[in-house]
């Protein structure tokens, strides 16, 4: 299975093709997979309503070509290795016939659990191959896996687990990251007091806590799969029976849960896999994300196995035992190909050189970033230290809800530019919309980013809530995918994504809508009304700015941003803290009540020189006190 365009050239030729008639060229790709049962029509679709089927009538099961399809010639391959917190604890690995078994053994457990074809299975894991296998252990046998992040509080995941009703919830007594460990079993049992679908929980034991387990719901990974078989028949999906469903913030309400499909996101996940990476048969990939998020899915997950190749889980963090843990790592299981996102690496570049040139790194050949802008210092840091100027940086665009990398470099084939994305995939149109939605088709332009052809891992909806999904991404602009980016284009054709033109902030490469941390605000007693805002933030990208009302303001300040600090931890989890919480008297707001977030945002960049025109708001007077009492 070669897939891998491998000169500048051929992706030009590969680009038009795709273009001028992409069903032919994706049914090039597509029936390199192994299908039950071979499609008979390859697109249908109408961004209006909106409806996007692939590969119409195939039959197929993701798992099958992760793992059956290359147990033949791979099956004493490496398919995982893992890599845990403790660099002093042996790491494990293991090979695709290892895998396999595992997937099937936790797969039948599932089974006997209850659980089939189309349940829901909420997923609350440690960085440990057990998060790996149980995603598998569900696609195998056809449950639509959801993992949840687990960082992710109490309140948030049952909010998960009840939009998407989940009959089980699979977690582990707790976690290891860096010098602490986390309880997750303690936090899924909070979860439930409210989620009356979950029927079953399996727990791993990681730590060797002993956590409360409840009689009749709760049950042992390791009970589960004592006396199961090691083959389970991959359960036959349709193309387009769901895969997962991976919940992301917007810019109003809860979190959506954007959901994939079997085939299509097969075939662009795997695609996309061996052309941004270049991998090669014998090479070790790296990806540090969490699988908790769309990158872990498709590029530690399923892009990786779909390609038969050997990838890398992680179970630490960058910074411990310290900041050269990852150089550690890349240099003990030679790491060909590493993935990291420009939080991680502005973070590690705050503790000096010294770090990463204490390893050889000799092994790299690709290295890739992901989540958010990379700024042009960080840019260059990666590919100094870390790259020793030989190694390409694939900069790689792409969001929960289209599955797989749109916009970003094929290895060594392409050009690079410090902080620009660069140039479609193959098969992915793009392009930038104005503000009345014409598109700017010349160069050296910005504009609104916007997509006008289906691709095969688009999100096919939003979990019980179509209409939410037509909305958010296909109603701002008729015939187009609305990405929610500002993008600009140079000269040559580059683009370059300048970040979120919605309220949606960009934490560390996480998303959070304004709207939900504002209801975690407003959920403290002595909030009247908050406005978030992202500012700048020289590691996180961005961090969150709150502006806050309480009944009369608070006499010890301290005290009172700690209290709404804890409200967001209960209500969201720790990654969504605000990090400055200004009180406030009142908001700017419009005469017709709208809060005027121009205003706050210019305020919380420190440009309160650039506020433009106040004179429309209802009482023009809040502003100054907002910015003078600015930090
Ligand atoms: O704003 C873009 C930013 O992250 C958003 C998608 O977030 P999420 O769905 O959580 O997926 C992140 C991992 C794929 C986008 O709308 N973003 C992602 N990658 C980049 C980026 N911004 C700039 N450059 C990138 N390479």
């Amino acid at each position: 299975m070669e897939l891998r365009i491998n000169s500048w050239e051929a992706y030009q030729e590969t680009y038009r093709k795709s273009v001028e008639q992409p069903e032919n060229f994706w049914d090039e790709i597509a029936k390199t997979f192994s299908w039950r049962k071979p499609y008979d029509k390859v697109l249908e679709w109408n961004f209006d309503a909106p409806d996007v089927k692939w590969f119409l009538n195939g039959k197929v099961n993701i798992t099958e070509n992760c793992l059956d399809r290359h147990l033949k010639q791979r099956g004493n391959k490496l398919a995982l290795i893992w890599e845990p917190n403790d660099p002093k604890e042996k790491f494990v690995r293991l090979t695709y016939r290892e895998l396999y078994e595992k997937v099937c053994q936790f797969g039948n457990a599932l089974k006997a659990q209850g659980i089939g074809k189309g349940d829901r299975v909420v997923i609350y894991m440690p960085m440990i191959p057990e998060l790996a296998i149980a995603v598998l252990a569900c696609a195998r046998i056809g449950a639509v896996h959801s993992v949840v992040f687990a960082g992710f509080s109490a309140n948030a995941m049952s909010d998960r687990i009840n939009d998407a009703q989940a009959k089980m919830v699979i977690t582990a007594d707790g976690l290891n990251r860096g010098a602490k460990q986390v309880p997750l079993k303690r936090v899924v049992n909070e979860a439930l007091h409210h989620c009356p679908s979950v029927e079953r929980v399996i727990v791993y034991d990681c730590l060797g806590w002993l956590p409360q387990m409840e009689a009749g719901r709760d049950i042992w990974w390791h009970d589960a799969i004592e006396g199961m078989g090691r083959e389970c028949p991959a359960e036959e999906m349709d193309s387009e029976d769901l895969l997962f469903i991976l919940y992301t913030s917007g810019s109003t309400g809860k979190p959506k849960g954007v959901v994939h499909t079997h085939g299509g996101y097969m075939v662009y996940t795997a695609y996309s896999f061996q052309n941004v990476f270049q991998y090669g048969e014998s090479d070790i990939y790296w990806c540090t994300a969490d699988v908790g998020w769309i990158t872990g899915h498709s590029y530690i997950v399923y892009g990786p196995l779909l390609s038969g190749a050997t990838t890398m889980m992680f179970e630490g963090v960058p910074t411990y035992p310290d900041a050269g843990r990852f150089w550690q790592v890349c240099d003990k299981h030679g790491v060909n190909q590493f993935y990291t996102a420009p939080t991680a690496i502005r973070a590690l570049m705050a503790y000096g050189e010294d770090h990463v040139l204490s390893y050889s790194l000799d092994s790299l050949k690709v290295l890739g970033t992901v989540g958010e802008p990379i700024n042009e210092e960080a840019w260059r840091w990666y590919h100094i230290h870390v790259g020793k100027e030989r190694c390409p940086i694939v900069d790689t665009w792409w969001q929960t809800e289209t599955g797989g990398v749109m916009i970003g470099g094929l290895g060594e084939h392409s050009p690079m530019k410090p902080a620009y994305a660069g140039y479609p995939l193959p098969g992915i149109q793009p392009v930038l919309l104005d503000q009345e939605g014409k598109e700017i088709s010349e160069n050296g332009v910005e504009g609104y980013l916007c997509i006008k052809f289906p691709w095969p891992s688009m999100l096919r909806t939003t979990y019980g809530d179509h209409e939410r999904c037509r909305v958010t991404y296909f109603a701002h602009y008729k015939n187009h995918y609305f990405t929610g980016d500002g993008a600009k284009r140079d000269e040559n054709g580059m683009y370059r994504i300048i970040g979120r033109v919605d309220d949606v902030i960009n934490v560390s490469g996480h998303r959070f809508g304004t709207a939900e941390i504002e209801e975690a605000i407003n959920s403290d007693g002595q909030v009247v009304e908050s406005a978030v805002v992202g500012y700048p933030h020289d590691i996180k990208g961005q961090g969150i700015y709150a502006y806050v009302v309480c009944e009369s303001l608070p006499t010890d300040k301290e005290v009172a941003r700690a209290e709404i600090v804890e409200a967001v931890v209960e209500q969201i989890g720790k990654i969504a803290k605000p990090e400055k919480i200004q009180f406030v008297s009142g908001l700017p707001k419009t005469r017709s009540g709208k809060i005027m977030r121009r205003i706050l945002r210019k305020v919380a960049e420190g440009e309160p020189d650039k506020l433009g025109d106040t004179s429309t708001l209802l009482d023009p007077g809040v502003v100054d006190e907002i910015v003078e009492g600015a930090l």
